[in-house]
């Protein structure tokens, strides 16, 4: 069993390992040994002055020493140095740098842009944390299966068949060379898009179908979601069961003023949120409609932050550090101050 805190490093500093780089300071069980960069820009020079070590592959360091930027070592160093490590490479390279961590016996953590065989498990904290527990290699599932996941598993009853439509961001803010520009893209020209099957890769036994649209924005994914429930259950059990989840926040639009992502985002920068992060699914609470046994509801995802919370947890199930799954997610939700957007705005449903 390792140490607290555990020695880990980031395997490609984005969108993604950017932010799993601040949450896993913020738990103070894990010390961040080192972040890697493959190309020279402004976010090695930000990584460093956050206290990053910054790690190149070799082959590049005179490239970097040519910005006036020494290195701290090779990746190699890094895997070395690290006790667990966190692989945000662009999506399909991570199968790849998999061989490199095979080769030094280090444990990884993996994201969904990569394909499921490259973990044992594939993997959202309320699903199947327990399947993670002590896996050498583990797959924290993309953001719109997140996103449809944790309400899946949050309801207390096993749904009999979904639905989710989903209508997807077309790139994240610094993404400007991404489309469309004007026209809404069929993600999949068939029925069922991959969010589908990659649900299933985590839980298998529930029939699901999805369709995707992309559409010009930058500003999170709207799911619009239909669940066939079996069994009896009222709108207040579900709603309960939801917010023990302690991932969902429930926002009714007409009362607060928020019926557009854009406004969600506001929402994140007034409440204090560093780069607007939105970690919980935003349900918006009037959408919530029980027809007999078919749940419908509409959520917002932020995609670049919502794994972030599952990423932490998946640590402390690789390193058999908990065994309990709600215990892991109030310590990260305590570290990444997921509840508190939710204490500025109470008393409305
Ligand atoms: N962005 C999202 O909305 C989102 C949401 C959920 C899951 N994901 C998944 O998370 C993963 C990372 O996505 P991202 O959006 O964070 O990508 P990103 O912003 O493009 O970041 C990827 C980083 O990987 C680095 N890199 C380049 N070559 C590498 C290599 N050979 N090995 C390791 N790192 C390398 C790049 O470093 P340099 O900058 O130094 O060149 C880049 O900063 C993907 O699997 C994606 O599908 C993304």
């Amino acid at each position: 069993m390792v140490g607290i805190p555990v020695r880990v490093c980031i395997n490609g500093y984005g969108t993604i390992g950017k932010r799993i780089a601040d949450a896993l300071v913020k738990t103070g069980d894990f010390k961040v040994v080192g972040v890697s960069k493959y190309s020279f820009d402004y976010s090695a020079l930000i990584a460093r002055k956050k206290g990053f070590r910054v790690f190149v592959p070799r082959d590049r360091i005179d490239e970097f020493r040519k910005h006036g930027f020494e290195p701290d070592g090779t990746i190699e160093d890094m895997i070395d140095e690290a006790e667990l490590i966190y692989d945000a490479s662009p999506g399909k390279q991570g199968v790849k740098n998999k061989e490199f961590y095979v080769k030094h016996g280090k444990p990884a953590i993996f994201q969904g842009g990569e394909p499921p065989m490259v973990g044992e498990v594939s993997y959202n904290t309320l699903c199947n944390y327990n399947a993670a527990l002590g896996k050498k290699y583990v797959r924290v599932v993309s953001c719109n299966t997140t996103g449809i996941l944790r309400i899946l598993c949050s309801l207390g009853v096993k749904p009999r068949s979904v639905f989710a439509t989903i209508v997807r961001r077309a790139s994240d803010p610094r993404e400007d060379t991404r489309g469309p520009v004007a026209s809404i893209l069929l993600d999949s020209q068939r029925i069922p898009s991959h969010h589908a099957s990659d649900v299933n890769t985590v839980v298998g036994d529930i029939p699901i179908t999805t369709a995707s649209v992309v559409v010009p924005t930058t500003l999170m994914h709207v799911q619009v979601l239909r669940i066939d429930l079996s069994g009896e259950k009222t709108m207040d059990d579900l709603l309960s069961s939801m917010e023990k989840s302690g991932r969902i926040l429930f926002l009714n639009p007409e009362s607060m003023g928020l019926d557009t992502t854009g406004k969600l985002v506001e929402l994140a920068r007034d409440a204090g949120r560093y780069r607007y992060d939105l970690y919980e699914n935003i349900v918006f609470s009037s959408t919530l409609k029980l027809d007999r046994d078919v749940l419908m509801l509409i959520q917002a995802i932020h995609q670049e932050s919502i794994v972030i919370p599952e990423n932490i947890d998946a640590a402390y199930a690789v390193l058999n550090l908990e065994i309990d799954p709600f215990k892991v997610v109030e310590k990260t939700n305590r570290a990444l101050g997921i509840g508190l957007v939710k204490d500025l705005i109470t008393g409305v449903k």
